[in-house]
């Protein structure tokens, strides 16, 4: 065991499985007391049990932590609260939440129906609000405390999972609304953007070539709520880990801009933008391209 959060109170949701029990466990083992939630379900968010909470606590007290359960939803407001109030009640304060949560269902934008768009958006984006709103005012009141969403790569936009990228982006806000409304509190509000071997990626369809381990990000998350990342005042920010990489996500800034002679009308802005603000390519598409050009050349018979 570490003392990187000793004497601290955190609380993980998602905590049962996969990059939260990681995170829970690493925790603990570095000294704090912890929530568990876990709402126990499918990765379609289907069939819950407070089994899978309940077992992360037997390892964290069985390893020589302190540690307790809350089965409840993340994306309800009484399941948020109830994580918070929790801590409060039985550890006495909160110090972290890391929102980690969530629920995967996957179809093409065109054929997506409203059951498959709005529990995801539940469990990833309200689900990060519930959990900040309760903690939120704990910590004001204590003056200091951090709060950790989780993101993905893929708040970048992905070809079938609006649902999910619309979330992951919506959390980023989300953060950096934390972080900048809670300054003055001495809360700090950060995101991190995971790639890790879990049930999660492994229904990724493409092979991922950078990933790491739950314990990885485990690590990355322990410094956040420490000591040590709060006195560099680390806040606002979105951090990739994946097995031995670390990155920064940029700040969302203006490109380039030009301005009208006069108002802007249809054709001169049709006359203006090509060659001057233009465009700023997406990634993601210039990976796409390349890899329909390389299956058409695949399937091409040989000359
Ligand atoms: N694994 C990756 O490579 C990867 C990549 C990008 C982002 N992420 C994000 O990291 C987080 C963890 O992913 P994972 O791969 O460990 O997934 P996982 O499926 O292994 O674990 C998610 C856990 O969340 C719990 N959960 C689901 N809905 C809940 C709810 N409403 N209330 C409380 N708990 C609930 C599940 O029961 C499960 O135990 C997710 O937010 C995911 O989107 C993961």
């Amino acid at each position: 065991m570490g003392n990187f959060l000793d004497g601290k109170v955190v609380a993980v949701t998602g905590a049962g499985r996969g990059i939260g029990r990681a995170v829970a466990l690493a925790c603990a083992a570095e000294g704090a007391k912890v929530v568990v939630n876990d709402y126990g379900v499918s990765i379609e968010g289907g069939a819950p049990t407070s089994e899978i909470a309940e077992a992360a606590v037997k390892e964290i007290v069985a390893a020589g932590g302190e540690a307790v359960a809350v089965a409840d939803d993340v994306s309800t407001m009484a399941g948020g609260q109830r994580i918070v109030d929790t801590a409060v009640e039985r550890f006495g304060r909160l110090d972290g939440v890391v929102c980690v949560a969530g629920i995967l269902r996957e179809r093409m934008l065109f054929n997506m129906t409203e059951e498959e768009w709005d529990p995801v958006v539940a469990t990833h984006l309200k689900g990060t609000f519930t959990v900040f709103r309760a903690a939120s005012a704990v910590m004001r009141r204590q003056r200091s405390g951090t709060l950790i969403g989780f993101t993905s790569g893929n708040h970048q936009g992905s070809v079938a999972q609006a649902n999910y990228a619309s979330a992951k982006g919506g959390i980023i806000s989300l953060v950096r609304s934390a972080a900048l409304g809670l300054h003055k509190y001495g809360v700090t509000a950060n995101c991190v953007a995971p790639v890790a071997r879990t049930r999660m990626s492994a229904n990724v369809p493409m092979e991922l070539k950078e990933i790491g381990e739950p314990e990885d990000v485990a690590a990355l998350v322990v410094y956040l709520l420490s000591e040590r990342a709060r006195a560099e005042k680390i806040t606002g920010q979105v951090y990739t880990i994946a097995g031995p990489k670390i990155a920064v996500w940029a700040q969302p800034r203006e490109l380039r801009a030009g301005y009208a002679d006069g108002a802007w009308t249809p054709d001169k802005i049709a006359d203006f933008l090509p060659g001057t603000v233009g465009t700023d390519p997406m990634p993601l598409l210039a990976q796409l391209e390349a890899m329909a050009q390389a299956a058409a050349a695949q399937q091409r018979p040989n000359a």
